[in-house]
């Protein structure tokens, strides 16, 4: 089988590395890849907007699946495109839905009706439009802080805005509506209520029928250490989640993922591919706090590697309508990823500077996403350089695994957190290193 997955950061490494071990694969091409995903098939540049080239290169290449990696050209219409291209048609299947049930992600205003239409629990919120800012100033009013602002369309992960600052939050709503903050992702938004707890990420893959979950993680979204800082797109993630145990997992199951599937069901809705659930658990209920339609990155990096089953053999499954009859096999022991990002992330960084040290790394998968190639030599090129996963016996173990190997790892600008999974671990790490022996 032929396949062509879309994508070139860290989270396409690792589908591309876990695709390529598959029985069914024949020939994998990646648009664009990195020069990680080299390793695994063959690197290529298609405009994805140019229909009469990707028909032909499907269509030459005979590409059976096209795996999206990124949320983008989902909401964008790829899915459509391909399949309302009468040569096109029936011949290849597309892991990731079409615009409509990408809204899930691209629309935040869309995501809370689903979820209220289906019952299922999230924070109570209200949307605002453009001519409503009266309204909206009213209702932050009534609000208890803190006051949860977050632009309706794709805004890179940085369309929130969470403070207790009644003035801020006016003005953070003025903004969005008004002063074109966001641009037109900001044109709608929406108020919810504020919902404390931990937060991870739920993952199933689906045919729109049936559904199997995928391993938790949890994702560490600041850049500083200690949570501090910024939001990124993600500086690690361990997998699986200790806290959500098999009951949590559970109503995870019972009244979030079943509901969802059945609800874009009966709002016919078709959905094919991933469904990526960000999660509150508030004492132990679950929350939605966002959909993402897609895996995440770096959580995909900690997931895979856990994945015993054939991923390609799950995404015949959705080609065949036959998902239900496959299974999901899991490594039990956990994994950690740790982010190797370069200094000045997430705002500018500098780029061009030569990485050395992959070679050493023996205990862990490395996967690249901000990287280039000068000549022969390997160069950052991107806020976030490198992802490295490391297993362990338990949690504490793969995090000095993982927080080891990244340390071979040299460039200049290398910027990392060294706290990935530590607020997890029950007792300190340190706990491993020798004890101080009594003097006698
Ligand atoms: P989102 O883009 O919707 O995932 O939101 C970004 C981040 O804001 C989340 O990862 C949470 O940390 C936080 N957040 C979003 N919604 C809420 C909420 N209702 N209550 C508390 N924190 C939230
Ligand atoms: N790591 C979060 C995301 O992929 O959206």
């Amino acid at each position: 089988m032929n396949v062509l997955l879309i994508g070139g950061g860290g989270r396409e490494h690792a589908m591309a590395w876990k695709i390529s071990q598959s029985s069914l694969l024949d020939e994998l091409y990646i648009c664009t890849g990195n020069p990680g995903t080299v390793r695994h098939g063959r690197n290529l540049a298609l405009d994805l907007h140019d229909q009469k080239k990707l028909r032909a290169f499907i269509l030459e290449k005979k590409i059976r699946i096209v795996v999206v990696g990124p949320e983008g050209p989902l909401v964008d219409g790829l899915h459509d495109r391909i399949a309302a291209d009468p040569q096109l048609a029936g011949k290849v299947t597309v892991i990731g839905p079409r615009m409509e049930g990408a809204k899930l992600e691209g629309s935040k205003d869309f995501a809370k009706e689903f979820m209220f239409r289906h019952n299922i629990p999230t924070a109570a919120h209200r949307s605002f439009s453009k001519d409503q800012l009266k309204e909206a100033q009213e209702h932050l009013d009534r609000a208890q802080p803190p006051y949860v602002i977050k632009a309706d369309g794709l805004a890179n992960g940085k369309g929130v805005v969470i403070t207790s600052d009644r003035k801020e939050a006016g003005k953070v709503v003025k903004d969005m509506l008004e002063g074109g903050r966001f641009g037109a992702a900001g044109e709608r938004v929406v108020i919810e209520q504020f919902l404390k707890g931990i937060e991870l990420s739920a993952f199933l893959i689906t045919d729109g029928e049936a559904f199997k979950m995928l391993p938790s993680a949890k994702d560490y979204k600041r850049i500083g250490v200690g949570d501090t800082g910024p939001n990124t797109g993600g500086m690690g993630a361990v997998s699986p989640v200790p806290f959500a145990d098999k009951d949590f997992m559970q109503k995870v199951h019972d009244r979030i993922a079943a509901p969802t599937i059945r609800g874009l069901r009966k709002d016919g809705i078709p959905y094919s591919g991933f469904l990526f659930i960000g999660l509150m658990n508030v004492n132990g209920e679950p929350y939605v706090i966002e959909y993402n339609v897609r895996l995440g990155d770096p959580e995909t990096q900690a997931i895979l590697p856990r994945l015993r089953s054939d991923l390609l053999d799950l995404f015949e499954g959705i080609a065949s309508g036959t998902l239900s009859e496959r299974h999901v096999d899991v490594d039990d022991r956990t994994a950690v990823t740790v982010v190797l990002a370069n200094e000045g992330y997430p705002n500018e960084v500098q780029n061009g500077n030569p990485i050395t040290g992959l070679e050493l790394v023996r205990d862990a998968y490395v996967f690249q996403s901000g990287t280039a190639m000068s000549g022969d030599q390997l160069q950052t090129a991107g806020g976030r350089v490198l992802s490295v996963t490391a297993f362990g016996k338990d949690l504490e173990q793969a995090i000095l695994s993982a927080q080891r190997s990244a340390g071979l790892i040299v460039y200049e600008g290398k910027y990392l957190r060294t706290d990935i999974g530590l607020d997890l671990v029950k007792q300190p790490a340190t706990r491993t290193s020798p004890q101080p022996q009594p003097v006698k």
